[in-house]
């Protein structure tokens, strides 16, 4: 077999064989085959795309490329959750001690973010103590005891995507719903869970911009995931501004312990109920979704999640006094509030600036091994459809630094203020 005739396959339009695209990722990662080869293949798939089945063939074989977490000494089914990436988006804090808490085995292992703020390690390394860090064999005896553990990557999952995520960022090739179908799909199979609910975002913050193509992002790796024998569900949701009020890692920690208080915002406390839910009827703990979120607002109700939280935070060598009295979270030394400079209506709040400016506020990372300060962000006052008179706190920035002029200005220009109500649904669709 030939790298140039697999190119040159894909090139003019054709499927390819499980044989040919293991042969091209094989030799992709071992070395035998250079980048620009596999410059030219990602280029062909970018313009002619893949059937559901090479999709998945190339998801296996990124799977392959490295360790593949054996679960199975873990009682019962295993559940997991994956977002495309949204600002403001701390679900896994709420959703996995819920699920958790209905006796259903929540077993992540998460990345560390780029950009905005930092992914759910870096918010659970908000909590003074918390190792993300944990050998395989503890991972398993720790969900077997308490239901849940949230820690970094053990051993190296799918190092092919690294590699090719590496290639595609810098040949225009990123932006192809089956190469990021593949890439996503063999990080979250590699993990190993029975049951995955994928939380795919929609708008100006989100890789997709609109409906369509999330649409067919989302059934992809439904289908995808379903050819590897997974129960998989996938949310539509919409991000046309952050997710909740607070950006930021302490900020949102804190905001998912209220959420577990059942005083969370309302937009991502029905996001985290609906992705829970899901879980919970994949986890055979209910029949219907509403028999589902039923059982979960109990858990709510009774602190039985939040109580799951601080289990976790205790048996990963954190402080669990900080999750019922979150007061303690160390603060910003300054609290600077980003005022309205008209009357109306939110319409529009743009999550991407947002998430930069709390990156600039030193509450995610540009590059890779950045520092990250746990203490900023930013907390919205202001959400899409609320009424503003000028002169209304729209956010407060929770900041560190002595100059924040420019990041104040990103916070106001980032919100779009009207004369009237705009349609907006946090979920769009479901894709089962
Ligand atoms: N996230 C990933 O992990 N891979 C992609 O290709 C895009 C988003």
């Amino acid at each position: 077999m030939r790298a140039v005739d697999i190119i040159i396959k894909k090139r003019d339009g054709f499927e390819l064989t499980k044989e040919e695209i293991q042969f091209f990722i094989q030799g992709f990662t071992d070395g035998s085959i250079d980048n620009y080869q596999a410059s030219a293949l990602t280029m062909a798939i970018f313009f002619n795309g893949m059937t559901d089945q090479e999709a998945t063939y190339l998801t296996e074989s990124i799977l392959h490329s490295g360790d593949v977490l054996d679960l199975s000494a873990i009682e019962g089914i295993k559940v997991d959750k994956h977002s495309t990436g949204g600002v403001g988006d701390k679900t896994s804090l709420v959703v996995g001690p819920l699920v958790a808490s209905l006796g259903i085995k929540f077993a992540k292992m998460s990345g560390r973010g780029l950009g905005h703020t930092g992914g759910t390690l870096d918010k659970l390394e908000a909590i003074p103590g918390y190792d993300i860090n944990m050998p395989e064999e503890n991972f398993i005896k720790q969900v077997n005891q308490i239901g849940i553990a949230l820690v970094g990557q053990t051993g190296e999952l799918a190092p092919a995507d690294k590699k090719l995520y590496a290639l595609r960022d810098v040949t225009g090739t990123v932006e192809s719903i089956p190469l990021i179908a593949s890439s996503i799909m063999s990080k979250k199979l590699a993990s190993g869970a029975d049951a995955i609910c994928l939380d795919v975002k929609v708008g100006s913050g989100a890789f997709m911009k609109n409906e369509e193509d999330a649409t067919k992002l989302a059934t992809l790796m439904v289908n995808i995931g379903k050819n590897c024998g997974k129960n998989m569900t996938a949310i539509l949701t919409n991000m046309d501004e952050p997710l909740g009020l607070a950006v930021g890692n302490s900020l949102e920690v804190i905001e998912a312990i209220n959420t577990l208080n059942g005083k969370g915002p309302k937009d991502f406390t029905e996001l985290c109920l609906e992705v829970a839910a899901h879980l919970v009827v994949d986890g055979k703990r209910a029949k219907t979704i509403e028999e589902a979120r039923n059982l979960l607002q109990h858990q709510i109700d009774t602190k039985e999640g939040l109580h799951t939280l601080a289990k976790l935070v205790k048996a990963q060598g954190g402080n669990e006094e900080y999750i019922y009295h979150p007061e303690k979270f160390k603060e910003a030394a300054h609290k600077i509030a980003v005022l309205s400079d008209k009357d109306g209506y939110v319409t529009h709040i743009d999550a991407l600036a947002i998430g930069n400016a709390a990156m600039m506020l030193g509450a995610g990372r540009s590059k890779i091994g950045d520092a990250i300060d746990h203490s900023v962000g930013i907390v919205l006052a202001k959400k899409v459809n609320d009424i503003v008179k000028k002169g209304d706190i729209l956010a407060i920035l929770h900041t560190n630094k002595t100059q924040n002029d420019e990041i104040a200005q990103i916070v106001s220009d980032a919100y779009t203020i009207g004369k009237n109500t705009v349609d907006s649904r946090l979920i769009l669709k479901i894709i089962k």
